[in-house]
C-alpha cells in the first residue's frame, strides 16, 4: 500500500523519506532493498521493508518508555513510520559489545574478544568517501560536531546500548554491536534517527554456538549465508512478543 504523502525529500539506500501534512513531521518508507559493502551488493528482499519497520518501531518505543529520546511518532502502515523531521548529524555511531566485523579486519583484536565498556567508534557519514573512520583529529579539523555535542552524543548511545543489550539478552539474542544515526529537531533536542534493526545492528542467537548459523542480521546478506528474511523474521517475532503492538498514528 502507498500512503498519502508529499514530495519525495530523501531517498537512501533502504529508505524513502517523504513531506507529511505537518512541517515538523515526515514520512519514512521502508523499502526492500538491501545492500551491503556500500551498495556494491544489492538484492531485493521481500518483507524487509516490514520487518526492519516494526522492529524499528518496537525498539524506538522501548528506548521511548527509559527516557531516551528518539524521532519516532508513530507507525502509519505496515512499511511506513512517522517521525519528527530532524537535522541528520553526519557522524555514524558505532557501538561494539564484541569485537567482530570491521574491528578484526583492521586491528589484531580476536573476532569474540568482549568489550566492556563497549567501544565506540565515529564513522563519518559520507557514502562517497565510504563512511571513514574519524579520529579525534579529524572531527576538530572537519568541525562537524562540537566538543559538546560529541559529549551527548556519546553518552546517549551508550545509554541506548544500556537499555537493548540486557533486552536482547531476555530475548536470547546478544546485541554484538550497532549502528546508530542523530539528529536535531526543530526544538535543538537531540534525537536517535534513522533505524534499529537486524540492517543496523548484529544479533547472535545465544541458543546457538555455530558461528554461522547464530547469526540473526545483515551479515548473512553480506556473507551469502542465506535465510536473510527468516532470521530478520525470528528477530521480529522476538522483540514484537516482548513489545507492545507500536502506536499507529496513520
Ligand atoms: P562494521 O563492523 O562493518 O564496522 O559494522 C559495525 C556495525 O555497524 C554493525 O552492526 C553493522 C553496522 N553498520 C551499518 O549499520 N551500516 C554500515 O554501513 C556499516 C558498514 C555497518
Ligand atoms: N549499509 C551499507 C551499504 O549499503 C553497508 C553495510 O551495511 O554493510 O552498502
Amino acid at each position: 500500500m502507498t500512503l498519502s504523502h508529499g514530495e519525495l525529500l530523501y531517498e537512501g539506500k533502504a529508505k524513502r523519506i517523504y513531506a507529511s501534512a505537518d512541517a515538523q513531521q515526515v514520512l519514512v518508507e521502508f523499502k526492500n532493498d538491501a545492500t551491503a559493502f556500500n551498495a556494491q551488493k544489492k538484492a531485493q528482499l521481500e518483507h524487509k521493508g516490514r520487518l526492519n519497520c516494526q522492529i524499528s518501531a518496537c525498539l524506538f518505543e522501548l528506548l521511548e518508555r527509559h527516557g531516551i529520546p528518539t524521532h519516532y511518532v508513530g507507525v502509519a502502515d505496515a512499511t511506513w513510520m512517522v517521525v519528527q523531521r530532524v537535522e541528520v548529524i553526519p557522524i555514524e555511531v558505532v557501538l561494539r559489545n564484541t569485537a567482530t566485523g570491521s574491528l578484526c579486519r583492521e586491528t589484531p583484536i580476536p573476532q569474540g574478544t568482549a568489550l566492556d565498556p563497549a567501544l565506540l567508534d565515529l564513522y563519518y557519514k559520507d557514502d562517497a568517501l565510504g563512511d571513514p573512520l574519524l579520529t579525534d583529529a579529524r572531527i576538530a579539523l572537519l568541525g562537524v560536531v562540537s566538543a559538546e555535542l560529541r559529549q551527548r552524543l556519546e553518552a546517549l548511545a551508550r545509554q541506548v546500548n544500556a537499555v537493548l543489550q540486557p533486552f536482547f539478552k531476555d530475548l536470547g539474542l546478544q546485541l554484538v554491536d550497532f549502528k546508530l544515526e542523530l539528529g536535531l529537531n526543530q526544538a535543538g533536542e537531540l534525537l536517535v534517527a534513522d533505524e534499529i534493526s537486524p540492517d543496523t545492528c548484529r544479533l547472535w542467537d545465544l541458543s546457538s554456538t555455530d558461528a554461522n548459523e547464530r547469526i540473526l542480521d545483515k551479515d548473512r546478506f553480506r556473507k551469502d549465508l542465506g535465510g536473510v528474511i527468516e532470521a530478520y523474521g525470528e528477530v521480529c517475532k522476538r522483540v514484537q512478543g516482548a513489545c507492545p503492538e507500536p502506536r499507529n498514528c496513520g
